[in-house]
């Protein structure tokens, strides 16, 4: 993985997906005991959906931000876009009334000031060029509209750190490899997790991005982070 590049990390990214998609929500389930659908209602509040609203929920995978986003704003317009199918195959059997779109993050094939919101859910840790994927969702923002992203984020060194680091390069890789046959899946989390930006940083990637009034919060002993912020009007 470290060797790879751009590209070459992107169709691994995908060809990984694909391989554990059918076991992706329930792995998801287990290694946080549950708590991702309290953090996925968390960034749908934030994304603040008013009746009408155009909501875009990139790096989708099998729909969960999005199907919660329906459920809060039944009357939003949500598209929900990723770059592997067959995450996508497996929401449109759990989650038919979505609109599924086959997207690159990084080259958005949506207009410019298309939606009111953008979300997503442990997305950018994968995508290989944060500041771009960053660009496009300010573009298909209106001014006014909000960026939510719930993401893994490098812990802070604590008294809890080696239970931390137990649980994210021993118990998930294990319980990852015994359900989903592919335990590499689930080795790449802890590694991209320990790769991926600290939360000041993304923070601070937002800024550069043109977005304002960026917050973060962290969960889960500080290992899981939900940022947002906004284009101004
Ligand atoms: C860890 S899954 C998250 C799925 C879902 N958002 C959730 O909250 O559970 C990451 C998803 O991002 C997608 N992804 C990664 N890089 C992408 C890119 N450049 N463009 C679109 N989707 C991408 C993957 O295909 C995968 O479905």
């Amino acid at each position: 993985m470290a060797n790879l590049t751009g590209q070459e990390r992107a169709r691994y990214v995908q060809n990984m997906f694909t391989r554990i998609a059918r076991r992706y929500d329930l792995m998801n389930r287990l290694m946080t005991g549950g708590q991702d659908v309290r953090w996925r209602k968390q960034v749908i509040k934030l994304a603040q959906l008013t009746s009408g609203a155009r909501l875009l929920d990139l790096g989708s995978g099998t729909g969960d931000l999005a199907n919660e986003a329906l459920r809060q704003q039944p009357n939003a317009h949500i598209v929900a876009a990723d770059f592997t199918l067959e995450m996508m195959r497996v929401g449109q059997e759990r989650f038919g009334q979505l609109n599924w779109s086959a997207t690159d993050a990084l080259k958005l094939p949506f207009a410019d000031k298309t939606f009111d919101a953008v979300v997503s859910g442990f997305l950018m840790r994968n995508v290989i060029d944060v500041n771009q994927a960053l660009r496009e969702q300010f573009r298909v923002l209106e001014p006014g509209g909000r960026i939510v992203i719930l993401d893994t984020t490098r812990p802070k060194q604590n008294l809890l750190s080696p239970f931390i680091w137990v649980h994210m390069h021993v118990l998930i890789p294990t319980l990852g490899g015994m359900i989903s046959g592919v335990r590499d899946a689930y080795t790449y989390l802890p590694d991209s997790t320990e790769g991926f930006l600290t939360a000041e940083n993304l923070a601070a990637r937002m800024a550069a991005a043109g977005f304002k009034n960026i917050n973060f919060k962290r969960f889960m002993f500080g290992t899981i982070a939900i940022h947002h912020g906004e284009k101004e009007s």
